[in-house]
């Protein structure tokens, strides 16, 4: 039998950091079912999750984090249906979410039970306000919390042999963590776990809230790539929330600094302003002629199927997917497309103004390209009426009843069809 190991898909070549490019994709970890989850009003239940599942299977993700099994009934029960039912593919593994606190260690492995293979993925918060407050913890209370943990995971895995196991660990509050704190307690942790560069472990450097500009994240990341012990032993991964708004800046910066790994959600999905937005990385990737390894050439199916799931709609104006994204209301717009598509006829290279990427390779069609309003010009008129109706309007006609229109629109202040258009071409010229 084949057996897959996780990283398998992506073969790391030699780099040197930092980079001021982005050569290749970094791992994608999904965490939609997980961190997604837990930040909606209605976190989904069992047939949701497994069709978000799925979705992300056919995307292409072979490292998901399906569940916080320790946290709830559901989640627990959601890893046991997707175990029972053999549910999940050969090449993907699933990640599970566990505190350091034994009990909690222990119901985690009781989820896992006959998985085939499986990343567990421990945290515990290290900033010196959580270690005061919250634990009531100093430095070396807090090592020894993430380290006993380790120590009982590689008793718990080697109880469960049949299954593959990876580990992980995430200094939880990294970016609110003192750079040498982080590495003490990330290289404690190795300490218990071994890995070796045939069988790695995943450190994970979360921004649990975004609090400095992204070079600032970049920079901590660097230094933990530069600094941590076994780094051929080690997948370097982040996890980048968003709540100023920078999470793809520190997502991308981040691996420009050293990390091979990025977990974040569909959309932005998850806590508070949300976890990275993995499309977003995917597809700016994909326009800088780097294959992301991830399918979104149905980009409406899937935002549809994950509007479904977590009951929230997306942002017309979201990179790439937003329903107006591909659409231009201004003359000036309407018209550099115009011409940029005629172009695009004759040439394979994309070199439509205004469009980063061919709506197509999304699975986007021109038809949503142009739009007229009240903002639009002749170009964007005469656009329509020759796709839809074959009409070609002579410049001076298009001038002409350009003004016509933009009285219409003036009177009616609403978006006009091609149809709309039509029949006010009829009106005007036609049924004198
Ligand atoms: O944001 C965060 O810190 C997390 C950890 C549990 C990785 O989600
Ligand atoms: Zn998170």
């Amino acid at each position: 039998t084949t057996k897959y190991h996780p990283f398998a898909p992506i073969n790391l070549p030699d780099r040197t950091w930092p980079s001021s490019t982005i050569t290749h994709p970094p791992i994608w970890l999904s965490t939609d079912l997980r961190d997604g989850n837990q930040a909606l009003i209605e976190p989904m239940h069992v047939q949701r999750k497994l069709r978000l599942f799925k979705l992300l299977v056919d995307i292409g993700f072979t490292e998901i984090e399906v569940a916080f099994p320790s946290a709830s009934q559901t989640d627990f029960d959601f890893v046991r249906h997707l175990i029972e039912h053999h549910l999940i593919p050969d090449h993907v593994t699933i990640q599970v979410l566990t505190p350091a606190r034994d009990r909690l260690i222990r119901r985690t492995f009781e989820a896992l039970q006959g998985a085939k293979r499986a990343i567990v993925h421990l945290y515990n918060a290290t900033s010196p306000v959580f270690r005061r407050t919250v634990f009531g913890k100093d430095r070396l209370g807090t090592i020894e919390m993430a380290a006993s943990s380790a120590q009982l995971m590689n008793e718990l895995a080697a109880e469960q042999p049949q299954t593959d196991w990876y580990f992980q660990y995430s200094p939880e509050t990294f970016t609110a963590t003192e750079l040498d704190f982080a590495k003490d307690i990330c290289d404690a942790v190795l300490d218990v776990w071994q890995p070796t560069p045939q069988h790695k472990a995943i450190i994970n450097l979360p921004a649990t809230v975004e609090v400095a500009t992204p070079n600032v994240f970049a920079d901590q990341v660097e230094w933990m790539h530069r600094n941590i012990a076994r780094r051929d032993s080690v997948i370097l991964s982040v996890h980048p929330h968003n709540d100023r708004g920078c999470g793809i800046a520190a997502a991308e910066l981040a691996q420009m600094a050293g990390a091979d790994r990025v977990e974040g959600c569909l959309f932005g999905n998850g806590e508070r302003t949300g976890n990275v937005d993995l499309v977003t990385l995917a597809l700016n990737l994909y326009t800088q002629g780097i294959h992301p390894g991830l399918d979104f050439s149905d980009i409406n199916l899937v935002a549809s199927t994950v509007e479904d799931c977590t009951q929230l709609p997306i942002h017309p104006r979201h990179p790439y997917v937003g329903e107006l994204v591909f659409t231009a209301f201004s003359g000036s717009h309407q018209d550099a497309i115009k011409k940029g598509l005629a172009v695009q006829k004759l040439d394979s290279t994309w070199e439509v103004p205004y469009l980063p990427l061919d709506p197509a390779d999304v699975g986007r069609t021109f038809e949503s390209v142009i739009r007229v309003n009240s903002q639009s010009g002749k170009g964007g008129i005469a656009f329509l009426l020759e796709r839809d109706y074959g009409l070609v309007l002579p410049r001076r006609l298009q001038i002409e009843f350009g003004q016509v229109v933009q009285q219409a629109m003036d009177a009616c202040g609403q978006e006009m069809s091609a149809t709309d258009l039509w029949k006010l071409f009829e009106i005007e010229y036609l049924q004198a």
